[in-house]
């Protein structure tokens, strides 16, 4: 089977292409003929062995798969050959075959194609934790998503309005806007123009008769970060999700005594070491939502899997709105045609 492999760590292009030989599931485990492979902002970190966690090299990269179950591994029960699954892995998804825990193994809703599937793990889950579980937004707040048609991003979006809130999403250019409002945004914050600290707050407040948000889900950092902080409402919570900038703020703890507001964290893969089950009901619960069409996983572009640069490179240079996937040689035909 054909797969993607760091032999050292750096660019995309330094990515090797080549034939290796099928994984085998061990007890628990599950192994996968992927279809489509979900393409994350955290693939460069790994890819540039900028991540905290990185498995020995050489490695396969990638976290999450959708295709069909070839073989279940001794006591496995949340899936059987021949279903359609979608699954979270440590690393392995950039491959024809993939082995996946059964715990992270889930049925696919009826009608999901394996491209929308591969796009329904890592930024919905990192959603759902920022706003529901860190941040407890709560219905009728208001929250401030920056990086906002990013993956993380326009999860965040789709998710908090279906929750109920007030939606503003900061986006970095203004071709950005139309895509934050179809995906459920009340208001547009621009990102790029001016001194960000001000111009922020001015829109913010404006946009919340003058209160500020109640709630920020921040994947940018940097400036971003600092300028986010400023717009909270009084008693407000910021989520720190990421630092797509290339800066980790710092903080004034004086501003946050003034106006009584939380910081927290957000670290997903934590997630998956300490809390399973927690993990398992909110993936099912996310495909619930999307069944109900109260979500709807957003794919700009597949391209096959010998494209692997060419996609990776996409996030990198900030192109993406939603999320890109590969597809196998299986599925790379037909659903997408901008990609082949
Ligand atoms: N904490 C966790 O557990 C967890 C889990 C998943 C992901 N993450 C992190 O969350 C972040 C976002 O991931 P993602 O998959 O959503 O990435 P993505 O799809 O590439 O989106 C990143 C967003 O960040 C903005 N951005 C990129 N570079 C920027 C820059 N130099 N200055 C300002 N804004 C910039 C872009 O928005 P504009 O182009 O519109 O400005 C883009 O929409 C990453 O840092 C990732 O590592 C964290």
């Amino acid at each position: 089977m054909r797969a993607i492999r760091v032999e050292k760590f750096g660019a995309p292009e330094d990515l090797i292409l080549e034939e290796l030989p099928a994984p085998k599931p061990e007890p628990g485990e599950v192994l996968i003929d992927v279809h489509a492979i979900g393409v994350n902002f955290i693939d460069l970190l790994v890819v540039g062995g900028q991540y905290q966690s990185l498995p020995p090299l050489p490695f396969v990269p990638g976290k999450e798969v959708a295709g069909v179950v070839a073989e279940a591994g001794e006591g496995v029960t949340t899936c059987k050959p021949g279903d359609r699954v979608m699954a979270q892995l440590e690393c392995g998804g950039y491959a024809e075959q993939a082995v996946a825990s059964g715990r992270y193994c889930y049925p696919l809703p009826e009608g999901m194609d394996f491209a929308r599937a591969a796009a329904m793990g890592m930024v919905y889950l990192t959603a759902h934790f920022a706003l529901a579980e860190r941040s407890r937004l709560a219905a009728g707040e208001t929250v401030l998503v920056t990086g906002a048609t990013g993956g993380v991003g326009l999860a965040s979006v789709q998710l908090a309005r279906a929750l109920g809130a007030t939606v503003l999403a900061g986006v970095g250019s203004p071709g950005k806007a139309e895509a934050a409002k179809a995906n459920g945004a009340h208001h547009v914050i621009d990102l790029a123009g001016g001194d960000l600290k001000d111009s922020l707050r001015d829109q913010v407040r404006g946009a919340t008769g003058g209160g500020g948000a109640d709630v920020a889900i921040d994947p940018v950092g940097g400036d971003v970060f600092d300028a986010s902080l400023r717009a909270l409402a009084w008693g407000g919570r910021i989520v720190v999700v990421g630092f797509t900038s290339g800066r980790i703020p710092s903080l004034k703890t004086n501003y946050i005594l003034l106006k009584n507001i939380s910081v927290t964290g957000l670290h997903l893969n934590d997630y998956f070491q300490r809390d399973p089950a927690g993990v398992r009901r909110v993936q099912e619960e996310l495909f619930r939502l999307a069944a109900e069409g109260k979500i709807e996983p957003k794919v700009m572009r597949a391209y096959p899997l010998e494209r692997f640069a060419e996609a990776l490179n996409a996030v990198r240079e900030r192109r993406v709105q939603g999320k890109v996937v590969l597809m196998t040689g299986r599925a790379a035909r037909g659903i997408f045609p901008n990609g082949s």
